[in-house]
């Protein structure tokens, strides 16, 4: 599987043990920075360079790490196509992609030590989206969701904010 890593200055620390951790698994790991030298790099900047990854099928999952994962997350999902979470414990990490197909997975460094997080990406990458027709038509419904802001968006709706 290819998968591309990238985080803020939070994050880069854990980024780079996690590539040693996980470089012999096996996994083809893309390094998209940064490189934790720049206080102004800002996790919206990394979470739309992996996001870019992944919808242009450059990169099958991203991994992306910011201080607590959230604003990664947060940030990431903002993109059609992306299913960005915090996974703090393995159960999600793995039913977050069984059941929503989640295809980037969003860690805080601040939260986590190193051998956690190896094993949160280990199971999050392990993981395969289960296909069920309840999962589907879940997943589905997120799209829709993306489609209708996409279209609000082009007729100048705001959401029905008045005057
Ligand atoms: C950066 O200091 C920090 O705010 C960021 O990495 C992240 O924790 C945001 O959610």
């Amino acid at each position: 599987m290819r998968v591309a890593l990238a985080a803020d200055h939070g994050g880069a620390a854990l980024k780079a043990e996690l590539l040693t951790l996980l470089g012999g698994d096996g996994h083809e790991l893309v390094d998209l920075g940064g490189d934790g030298s720049d206080p102004g790099d800002d996790y919206p900047d990394y979470a739309r360079i992996i996001g870019s990854f992944i919808r242009d099928g450059r990169a099958d999952r991203g991994i992306l790490i910011c201080g607590s994962g959230v604003g990664a997350a947060v940030a990431a999902s903002k993109m059609p196509g992306i299913r960005a979470s915090v996974c703090h414990d393995s159960y999600s990490a793995h039913q977050g992609v069984e059941h929503d197909d989640l295809n980037v997975l969003c860690l805080g460094a601040r939260v986590v030590g190193s051998e956690l997080a190896a094993e949160l990406c280990r199971t999050f990458l392990a993981a395969r989206f289960s296909g069920a027709p309840r999962h589907l038509r879940r997943v589905g419904k997120i799209g829709q969701i993306e489609a209708e802001a996409a279209e609000a968006a082009r007729s100048g709706d705001r959401g029905g904010a008045a005057g």
